[in-house]
């Protein structure tokens, strides 16, 4: 069988002469966690909705498990699962009655839903609660209940659309538990987040910005590769002084404040060490030690949308 669970030739989707989503191509494997990265309006959902067939490319296509996004866009709905961004439970409905009438829309035989129901819920935390209406439940279970309606008929491949999104750090957890134990049985993900450390979680994640993907790669090769800068990190006292001086100098593109650290960011930033001690020294700035880091995803993603911005050809 085709290892590929996902690929994408030039999508395109045009609102009026707004281009959402922008000539994006990119494939992902059976079993891969594939994570979308973008700041808000960058085209993540609208790309979402194309795959699932929910809305149609102006240009452009692409296969989801084998099926063409267009023509056959049912039988790539019946075989995924998908929580979207936008909340999608009934809130007067019970826990138990929102999963099962998800179970029935995905067309799991009757006899089947109660046997998926009990395996399902407790893996996502839910034991105890069953009875409850998703209108007082928390906004952490609320995700995890989504997820588990979306798991009701074993799909083959998973869209996640900010499933954490204001989200506790212990439901967070049990969402990506379930996302690793899903991959690992081959299931595929396509996963959008915020949130730098989900994204470092991912085989391989894309940054897309203003609806073009500016850069595809596994995590540790897109702080390598697709960085247009160094990261150098100094310790020094009292950091606030060398902060102000390193600023006004303006030898580097960008300076911050990491904790304690100072992280100065430049595409010739290894050259720029002397200077940078020179400076401190200047300012009677005791240095520990300047070195040169690899960069923090975060840094990668801000420098590679920054970059994009200034050689943006639109
Ligand atoms: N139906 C529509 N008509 C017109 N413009 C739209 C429509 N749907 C989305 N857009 C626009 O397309 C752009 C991309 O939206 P999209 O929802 O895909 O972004 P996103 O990356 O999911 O953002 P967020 O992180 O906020 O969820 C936005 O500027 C949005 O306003
Ligand atoms: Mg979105």
């Amino acid at each position: 069988m085709d290892s590929l669970a996902l690929a994408t030739h030039n999508l395109t989707k045009r609102f009026d002469h707004f281009v959402a989503v922008d000539d994006v191509s990119f494939s992902i494997r059976r079993g891969e966690i594939f994570g979308l990265l973008g700041p808000n309006g960058a085209g993540k959902t609208t790309t979402i909705r194309m795959l699932l067939g929910l809305l149609a490319p102006t240009s452009g296509g692409g296969t989801v498990l084998g099926y063409d996004i267009v023509t056959q866009a049912e039988a790539i709905r019946a075989r995924v699962g998908y929580v979207s961004q936008k909340f999608s439970l009934y809130p007067d409905l019970t826990v138990v009655e929102n999963f099962d009438f998800y179970a029935g829309v995905y067309g799991v035989p009757r006899d089947q839903v109660s046997t998926r129901r009990a395996t399902i819920l407790p893996s996502v935390g839910l034991t105890g609660q069953e009875n409850t209406r998703v209108a007082s439940l928390a906004g952490g279970a609320r995700q995890r209940l989504a997820l588990a309606c979306a798991l009701a008929h074993e799909p083959e491949f998973l869209f996640l659309d900010e499933p954490t999104a204001g989200v506790d750090p212990i439901s967070r957890r049990m969402l990506w538990d379930l996302i690793y134990e899903r991959a690992a049985r081959g299931v595929s993900i396509l996963v959008t987040t915020h949130y730098m450390d989900e994204a470092e979680n991912c085989h391989r994640l894309a940054f897309i910005h203003r609806g073009k993907i500016v850069a595809i790669g596994s995590p540790s090769e897109l702080k390598t590769e697709a960085m247009p800068a160094q990261v150098i990190e100094i310790d020094c006292e009292p950091s606030d002084v060398a902060l102000t001086a390193l600023r006004a100098a303006r030898l580097f593109d960008e300076v911050a404040l990491y904790g304690t650290l100072i992280h100065a960011l430049g595409a010739d930033a290894r050259a720029k060490i002397s200077r940078a001690r020179e400076i401190l020294h200047a300012h009677n700035v005791a240095v520990n030690s300047i070195e040169v880091i690899v960069p923090s995803l975060e840094e990668v993603f801000i420098a590679r949308l920054r970059r994009a911005d200034t050689t943006d050809d639109r």
